[in-house]
């Protein structure tokens, strides 16, 4: 691949490990409900919406309910959620992101963040890591969930770059899939065995910059 010219990062599991705050907030909720809800199941919702992850877990329950209440139900999980990610601090960056990010900058590269979360803007503040990025979108601007190309989509254009030269890093299979459709190139954070249709997959950040990726 060559000519990349930008470089759009998924948010949670890859900038930062949210999914066990994610996972305590929804447990809370199901216990409420008499869910069982387990760690494997959590997996399920990694990339996932808000509502579609409720939508998940109402299914494991077998539980139906309306639409009122599964708004409400969405708020007092994002409330609970929201107490654990306002104590984020720059120390939870994932390990080399930020020299990754150095990297990029230093190769004139654009970034943008295109994440699901409509949390994105607090936990972005409290790493520290808002400035970094030349557009932001998030769970605020999209009206289509991944695995839609939306988010990448909208990444691109704001950046004014064709998608063919951008590339996605993501942890979950619906972003992967997501950046297939937006046709980007996209790299896995996490393993092999999960990450399947990723272009190339990596355990991380650590020791890596965008040189060492010889694309
Ligand atoms: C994704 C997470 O980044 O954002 C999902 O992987 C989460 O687990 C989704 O459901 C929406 O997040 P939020 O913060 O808007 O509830
Ligand atoms: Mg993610």
């Amino acid at each position: 691949m060559h000519n990349i010219k930008a470089i759009i990062f998924d948010l949670d599991g890859v900038l930062v490990d949210t999914a066990k705050y994610h996972y305590l907030a929804w447990k809370r909720l199901a216990q409420e409900l008499n869910i069982e809800f387990s760690i494997e199941d959590n997996e399920r919702l990694k990339g996932v919406s808000r509502m579609n992850s409720l939508e998940i877990i109402l299914e494991i329950g077998n539980i139906t309910l309306d639409d009122d209440t599964k708004i409400k139900l969405a708020e007092k999980k994002n409330i609970w959620y929201v107490e654990y990610i306002s104590k984020l601090t720059p120390a939870d960056i994932l390990p080399g992101v930020i020299d990754f990010i150095e990297s990029i900058k230093a190769n004139g590269l654009k970034i943008a963040l295109g994440s699901a979360s409509k949390n994105s803007m607090l936990i972005l503040t409290n790493l520290k890591l808002t400035d970094y990025f030349d557009a932001i979108i998030d769970g605020t601007k999209v009206s289509s969930a991944k695995p839609n190309p939306e988010v990448f989509l909208k990444g691109a254009l704001e950046l004014n770059i064709p998608p063919c030269q951008c590339i996605v890093f993501e942890d979950a299979q619906a972003g992967i899939d997501a950046a297939i459709n937006a046709g980007m190139y996209c790299i896995g954070i996490g393993s092999k065995n999960r990450l399947k249709k990723a272009n190339l997959v990596l355990s991380g950040f650590s020791n890596m910059t965008f040189d060492k990726l010889g694309l």
